[in-house]
């Protein structure tokens, strides 16, 4: 493997420096990112054959920006992050990271595996959300490039008793920026004790690719004819519900705010996906009529999580100094669903020793 060294112009810590950037194929650079945990942290650039750059950081393994173009061939990033490292150690909602052990709630953060009862930490009220206090989010991740692709692996192991999970889980996280500018994520895992498992990522997109913007006029169609109705505190209740009649029902492209005043606190739900099997199959579509742009999401994986950036206030601000504000941002998490350790009829996320976790998610982006 050839090492190619740069001078490069990145911004870095708290303020712009000169670094240097190495490569080890001219479609995945690399720059020092600073530090968390004590371990270096470095931010790579996955580039394709039309110029779209996606960037991941090893902390969390956020994808920091998604740069593509617009239709009249503008090109800025559609998805929320920041330039530097400090913004992420100041725990903004989940922007762009992994997240596990376990995306989205369990109820109480308590689950039994056989006659054992496990109890995890309890981080969002009486609920465990996205991993607990510490989830693979806020950890540094151990980054290889691929050697002639746009492609990046990331490895963890999550320890046995981290946040309370059984099992000591290995955990392979690959990005995959291909010419068609699609984001290919494929996750797999190990454990050596049983444990419960469900991965995802939670990049929050805006089409328009302007924070300024909010999401509402977004068009999003969901191929779901079931979603999972939450109590107060966003646990599921077990039910699968219709959502003909109801603002739940994407089955039919929908803008985002038409019906958001009649959903309390606005979305924050999982859809059971209506698939035809359990290949990666074109599970939703997002679009914004002003840019053009077209997100697609497919998946293996049976929920989807619509989170409509609900908890966005405007107090956490971009590198250039724009306010976040309520709804300018959505996710798209592809998931098991929500508490499905404590709900036995939801579909399983037990991963015992010697099986393999294994699902894939990609996100396409075109214009129109
Ligand atoms: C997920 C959850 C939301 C919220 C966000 C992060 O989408 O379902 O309730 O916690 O993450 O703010």
């Amino acid at each position: 493997m050839t090492t190619i060294t740069t001078a490069a112009l990145t911004s870095c810590g708290d303020g712009a420096e000169k670094k240097s950037e190495e490569s080890t194929n001219e479609k995945v650079t690399k720059v020092a990112w600073g530090e968390a945990d004590g371990k270096p942290v470095d931010l790579y650039t996955l580039t394709n054959a039309n110029g779209v750059q996606i960037k991941i950081s090893t902390y969390g393994g956020v994808v920091t920006s998604w740069v593509t173009p617009d239709k009249a061939g503008n090109k800025s990033n559609v998805v929320l992050g920041f330039d530097s490292l400090s913004g992420y150690l100041a725990k903004p909602p989940y922007f762009g990271a992994i997240i596990g052990r376990y995306g989205n709630r369990i109820g109480k953060g308590t689950f039994k595996i056989d006659t054992t009862t496990y109890q995890l930490a309890t981080n969002n009220g009486a609920n465990h959300l996205h991993g607990g206090n510490k989830g693979y989010d806020k950890v540094v991740w151990d980054a290889k490039p691929a050697d002639s692709t746009a492609s990046l692996t990331l490895t963890y192991l999550s320890k046995d008793g981290e946040e309370g999970y059984p099992g000591n889980l290995n955990i392979t996280v690959v990005y995959t920026l291909t010419d068609e500018n699609e984001l290919l994520i494929d996750y797999t895992a190990e454990t050596d004790k049983a444990t419960v498992v469900n991965l995802t990522n939670h990049s929050y997109f805006n089409l328009t690719g302007d924070v300024n913007n909010t999401i509402l006029d977004h068009q999003l169609q969901i191929n779901a004819d079931k979603y999972t109705p939450v109590d107060a505190g966003l646990i599921p209740t077990g039910e699968l519900k219709d959502v003909k009649g109801t603002p739940f029902d994407f089955l039919q492209p929908h803008k985002i705010g038409e019906r958001i005043a009649a959903v309390e606190g606005g979305y924050d739900h999982n859809f059971v996906l209506t698939r035809t099997g359990s290949d990666l199959e074109l599970v939703a579509t997002l679009s914004d009529s002003v840019s053009g742009r077209k997100l697609e999401v497919f998946t293996t994986e049976p929920g989807l999580q619509f989170y409509s950036g609900n908890f966005l206030d405007g107090t956490i601000k971009t590198s250039d100094g724009k306010s976040i504000n309520l709804r300018t941002g959505l996710c798209l998490e592809t998931q098991h669903f929500p508490d499905s350790p404590n709900k036995p009829a939801f579909p399983s996320t037990l991963l015992k020793p010697g099986e393999k976790y294994h699902t894939v998610t990609k996100y396409k982006i075109s214009v129109n």
